[in-house]
């Protein structure tokens, strides 16, 4: 067998099971698992666990547009400093990912940008051009009700002719599953109010639609973004309906003091809401985490509660606060991995989310005793605050980026790097 570029020796995650051996990469991929593999370099890891870096499937990175709230150059810096080593990026930016040829812009921002590998979603509206759109993009993001920024398709039949449009591709839709119609316009004051203004039923109809739609013959794939209530979490999905669940539903809820630093749409529900949806997430009842990492500014957030933008960061926050939560034994590291690395991977037909050769060797290196406090001012997102401060987590030590070492404790290194992900079915 040819010598490796680079091996690494440790402990890794692999096939559900923590191992001490060595990996060689060769060319960005894991060539090798065994015990002393040649290689021209290598490094070695003694106190730390090496698990497969994360794939953040719902990031709003704000560029072109609203660069003054992220941009790519800080959105994925900050993904990498959490251990993010893919993410895919939502359309509501300005102008909106609605055109193949705004969506090929977007794609070229990403290649000269990007630290991060990328996958890009277009925006499933009525009038768009699907099957070209479904050419470029990772798949469809499909807003059931208003949330920031104006893509939204509410009517019902109009919803089904899209799915159906997007089932022709084969590429995935995202749904942002709250129905419209079931809102309650009222002045909002805090996040209770925030809270009854889109009521659980919002979700819960919007997802009993979905699942509807994924019965159809055609068989689309639906990945029912942000779930953020039991009764959604607990009707029939599988195969080609997965649902995502993000660590703000997990850990935060509307009865904390979190002002309008805590107004997300889909809400933060009640402390009984969180707490059973993460008894789901350990049963193994979910698919996937995502950030839905969505920043707005300081001042934003600081202006009256019903006039502040919904939305906030969470992509360098993600995979620590959920390393914090295996530490203490509250969720297992299978199922951490499983929703975080492999299933997103394999949503989007990567070879990548394990550590397996033929596989990108996108890999972390964390020491599960280096438990710290999450203190926004030395995250890296360009908007300056999080709403999980103060709360423990696991950072990374390292992270490597097929296979070439891009953070090293607070220092990232090199130039952009990040590539286009391809699906395995991509021609
Ligand atoms: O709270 C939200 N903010 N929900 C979304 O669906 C969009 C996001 C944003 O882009 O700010
Ligand atoms: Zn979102």
């Amino acid at each position: 067998m040819a010598r490796a570029d680079f091996a690494i020796d440790g402990t890794f995650y692999i096939d559900r099971m923590l191992v001490r051996t060595s990996i060689g990469i060769k060319g960005g991929r894991i060539t090798a698992i065994k015990k002393n593999v040649e290689a021209y370099e290598r490094e070695s890891f003694d106190n730390s666990i090496i698990i497969p870096g994360a794939i953040d499937l719902h990031v709003h990175f704000r560029e072109p547009g609203l660069m003054h709230k992220e941009d790519i150059t800080s959105g994925t810096t900050s993904a990498l400093f959490g251990g993010v080593t893919t993410v895919v990026d939502m359309p509501n930016t300005v102008p909106p990912t609605t055109t193949p040829e705004r969506l090929s812009k977007k794609l070229e921002l990403y290649s000269s940008k990007s630290f991060v590998d990328y996958g890009v979603f277009a925006s499933l509206m009525p009038g768009g051009r699907v099957a070209k759109l479904a050419e470029q993009a990772s798949g469809f993001k499909l807003f059931m009700g208003s949330s920031t920024g104006e893509l939204m398709c509410s009517d019902p039949v109009q919803q089904s002719k899209l799915v159906e449009a997007a089932a022709k591709t084969s590429r995935p839709v995202v749904v942002h599953a709250e129905d419209e119609a079931l809102r309650n316009r009222i002045s909002e004051y805090n996040l209770r109010d925030h809270y009854r203004s889109r009521p659980p039923e919002c979700e819960i109809e919007a997802v009993r639609r979905l699942v509807r739609f994924a019965e159809s013959p055609s068989r689309p794939r639906i990945h029912v973004a942000h779930v953020s209530t039991r009764e959604a979490a607990e009707m029939k999905h599988g195969e080609n309906l997965t649902l995502e669940v993000t660590p703000h539903h997990l850990l935060l809820d509307s009865e904390m003091p979190l002002k309008a630093y805590g107004k997300v749409n889909p809400p933060l529900r009640r402390r009984d809401d969180r707490i059973a949806l993460m008894k789901l997430v350990t049963a193994d009842k979910m698919d996937t985490f995502g950030s839905d990492h969505a920043p707005h500014t300081r001042e934003e957030k600081e202006d009256e509660f019903d006039y502040a933008p919904a939305g906030l960061p969470g992509v360098e926050t993600m995979l620590p606060l959920l390393l914090q939560l295996v530490g203490t034994s509250e969720l297992k590291l299978s199922t951490l991995v499983r929703m975080i690395s492999e299933k997103p991977a394999g949503i989007l037909g990567a070879r990548k989310g394990r550590i397996a050769v033929g596989y990108d060797a996108d890999i972390v290196v964390v020491n599960m005793r280096k438990i710290r406090a999450v203190d926004a001012s030395v995250l890296h997102s360009r908007c300056g605050w999080s709403p999980f401060e103060g709360h423990l987590a696991v950072f990374p030590e390292k992270v490597y980026l097929r296979g070439r070492k891009v953070v090293d404790g607070q220092a990232l290194i090199g130039k952009p790097q990040g590539m286009a992900v391809h699906g395995v079915h991509d021609g």
